[in-house]
């Protein structure tokens, strides 16, 4: 018997040094271990034999069948980096080049500005909330104290939606984040402090400092005894964090329907130092966003009595913002895609 298992054993090995292919390999298994292997079939009678000739034989067969399998396994690991050499001679493929890196994305510079205004205002309290870009006439005009055929619709040269309800079209896309301001007031009571940043439309030619969408971002602050003073106090603090703590401020009287009285903001341009130049065109001074008391009608409409409460608001262009950080002279760069320009940032 265990001349038997010398011949078996010397077999399978010839065999299996004849095989160059991985492929060859169950084959090769299967009659030599496996279930109609002879290997097999002399484990499996062993239990017929006498005791001692079983230890014996036992002991052969299975150490046998042991040593054939780590063969197996050997050979196997064998054909395979052979494989791999063959692949790589073919592709003449260098694996000590230096990997080609992931392109990784970022923030977008848009994004990048809306996140740092957010963050200041809401180190002040400000909570940030949102409103739809598909707005009704209602809260992008008429709740902000813009009737029709009012003249202070032309500041913003709308986009109408082509929807009609008894012969109106009150549906648009918005042309300023202040229809938040409504949307906010309905749903809560004063106190009122948030930030709304969000996406504005405007039917208007573009060129380099005009889009027909762009950024802006809406402040609202309502309470008992709020003033002028709040809102000046509030946006000076707000210019300094943003364009630097030498920064000085110069508000004028401005119209917007919805606030009263109304001012526009100015920082002390920050390349001249005030004594004028090409970005403030000589002025010495860059407008940065809109401003006012909240107007007793608006607070009126929300059901806030306007002998108790008052507010301020305010309302700025987000790319504007970032061309003056960075010094970015065309609007336009901002959403043609091109990365040369998005990844300088
Ligand atoms: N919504 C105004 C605009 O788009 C800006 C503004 C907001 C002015 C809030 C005053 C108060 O021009």
């Amino acid at each position: 018997m265990t001349e038997e298992l010398e011949r078996f054993k010397a077999q399978a090995l010839s065999e299996l040094e004849a095989i160059a292919e991985t492929g060859e390999l169950e084959a090769w298994r299967i009659r030599h271990l496996g279930r109609k292997s002879p290997l097999t079939g002399i484990l499996r009678g062993l239990a017929t034999l006498p005791l001692e000739e079983r230890r014996r034989l036992g002991a052969a067969a299975n150490e046998l069948k042991v040593f054939l399998e780590e063969s197996l396994a050997q050979k196997r690991q064998a054909l395979r980096e052979a494989e791999t050499a063959r692949l790589l001679a073919a592709a003449a493929l260098d694996v000590t080049l230096p990997g080609r890196p992931w392109p990784q994305g970022g923030l977008h510079i848009t994004t990048q500005i809306q996140r740092e205004v957010c963050d200041i205002f809401v180190a002040m309290g400000f909570q940030v909330a949102e409103g739809p870009e598909v707005e009704w006439d209602y809260y992008n005009f008429e709740a902000l104290n813009i009737p029709k055929d009012h003249p202070a619709r032309d500041m913003w040269a709308t986009l109408w939606i082509d929807y009609e309800r008894d012969g109106e079209r009150p549906m648009l896309l918005r042309t300023h984040t202040s229809p938040v301001q409504i949307r906010v007031m309905e749903q809560t009571r004063p106190p009122v402090r948030v930030v709304v940043p969000g996406k504005v439309y405007r039917y208007e030619a573009t060129d380099a400092t005009h889009e027909w969408m762009f950024y802006q971002i809406e402040g609202l602050a309502v309470d008992a005894n709020i003033t002028m003073a709040d809102l000046k106090g509030t946006l000076f603090q707000f210019a300094r964090r943003l364009f630097g703590p030498e920064r000085r401020v110069r508000f004028r009287c401005d119209y917007f329907p919805f606030v009263e009285p109304g001012v526009d903001m100015s920082i002390d341009c920050f390349v001249c130092g005030g004594k004028g130049c090409r970005l403030c065109s000589e002025s010495g001074w860059i407008e940065i966003l809109g401003a006012g008391m909240v107007h007793p009608n608006i607070l009126r409409r929300v059901g806030y009595d306007p002998e108790v409460y008052s507010g301020f608001a305010f309302g700025m262009g987000l790319e504007r913002i970032a061309m003056l950080r960075h010094g970015i002279d065309d609007i336009r760069l901002f959403y043609a895609n091109d990365l040369r320009f998005l990844r300088q940032f």
